[in-house]
């Protein structure tokens, strides 16, 4: 179907890390714009980098997104570091932080762009915000395995992390039932639950730490013992790499500076380390990292982009600037910018999958009960 009106020029990138289900975004713009509506759309490399760079946007042709829906990256790349409002840079040899929005708005009005499709999570959506209100017509589109953009029920990429997690799960059953062995698997998702959550159930996780519960440990270590004494010798833990104990922080491999978000990681070998002291049970730990966002995208990422990518063109054909496409129940609807990232999005710990947890005995480490039961 074409709908053809004024010619626009629009362009699409992809910032932060990368998820599984960018590139069926991608097509689904490509394929929208020229097809539906007869306009132009280019591509921009590396996240906001592409504006200052000299190739850096470049035209996207229904060619150039052939093939692509089963890959998982972005053909555009990404750029976890290219935040336009402190980008670093170096000059005289000395390293600076530069405030680059100005430029990035000048060069897409040179580019004579009508608006750009920025894909992110909550970081790269917080500058799309920002370059919005200085004059930069945008469309966002919520991307990220951690699913904690507020405003849509999931985000690209999501799914698929899922999926990896709880295959990783089934894995370390066998082997940990095998040797007796507690495995603390550590499970990405920075400061939101979600992913630990839901990979933990599908895969059928014992113990599930989140950051919206601290934890106890003894709490923990009380729930390995009574699992022993029921006769199963080992345990599965599910780590949010965010989670940490009550009292205390969570664990970081890398403190943070002027370019960069700390990079948590490290709480499943603290838990692991307690567990056996504790218990006397061997524990070991795993930080399954990188792998839940590498690999092709689940056939439910790759329908969502799709869905996305389709919608962020027409929100635009239809002047929904400063919007976000987001997933309400079945529908796809437009979410505005400032509205999402006005808050952060956190798993619900009174809501009905925790308690859905709880009900089949997933231990959280909050179940203080546990230990005056163990003393009877
Ligand atoms: O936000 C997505 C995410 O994968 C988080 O779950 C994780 O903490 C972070 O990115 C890792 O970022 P990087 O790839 O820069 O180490």
């Amino acid at each position: 179907m074409s709908v053809r009106g004024a010619k626009k020029r629009i362009a699409i990138l992809t910032g932060g890390g990368d998820a599984p289900g960018l590139n069926a975004v991608i097509r689904a713009a490509v394929r929208t714009a020229i097809w539906v509506y007869g306009w132009e759309i280019y591509g921009v490399r590396n996240g906001y980098d592409g504006f200052l760079e000299p190739d850096g946007v470049f035209p996207l042709t229904l060619d150039r997104v052939l093939g692509i829906l089963p890959r998982g990256g972005t053909i555009l790349g990404a750029a976890n570091r290219g935040e336009p409002f402190a980008r670093k840079e170096v000059r005289d040899g000395q390293e600076v932080v530069v405030d680059v929005s100005e430029r990035i708005v000048a060069r897409a009005r040179e580019l004579g762009l009508d608006a750009v499709i920025v894909v992110g999570g909550d970081g790269t959506l917080r500058s799309a915000l920002r370059l919005y209100e200085m004059g930069l017509p945008i469309v966002g589109v919520p991307k990220t395995i951690d699913n904690d953009v507020h405003g849509t029920d999931y985000t690209i990429g999501f799914d698929t992390a899922v999926q990896v997690a709880a295959d990783a799960l089934d894995r370390l059953h066998s082997t940990a039932e095998a040797h007796h062995r507690v495995m603390v698997v550590e499970l990405m998702g920075r400061h939101a639950g979600f992913l630990a959550l839901h990979g933990g159930l599908a895969g059928g996780a014992d113990v599930i730490l989140i950051p919206e519960i601290p934890f106890h440990f003894e709490v923990l270590a009380e729930a390995v013992r009574q699992r022993v004494r029921r006769g199963r010798q080992f345990s599965i833990f599910a780590v949010a790499e965010g989670a940490y104990p009550v009292g205390g922080q969570p664990v970081y491999r890398r403190t943070g500076d002027a370019f960069t978000v700390p990079r948590l990681g490290g709480i499943s070998e603290v838990v692991a380390r307690y567990i056996e002291e504790a218990t006397g049970v061997e524990s070991r730990f795993l930080i399954l990292g990188h792998l839940q966002r590498g690999g092709s995208p689940s056939a439910t990422d790759r329908v969502l982009g799709t869905r996305f990518g389709t919608m962020a063109v027409r929100f635009i054909a239809e002047g929904r600037l400063g919007m976000m496409t987001a997933l309400r129940g079945d529908d796809i609807v437009p979410v505005a910018l400032e509205d999402a990232l006005a808050r952060h999005r956190n798993v619900d710990p009174n809501g009905e999958l925790v308690r859905a947890a709880r009900d089949i005995g997933v231990v959280f480490g909050d179940e203080v009960e546990l230990l005056s039961s163990s003393t009877e």
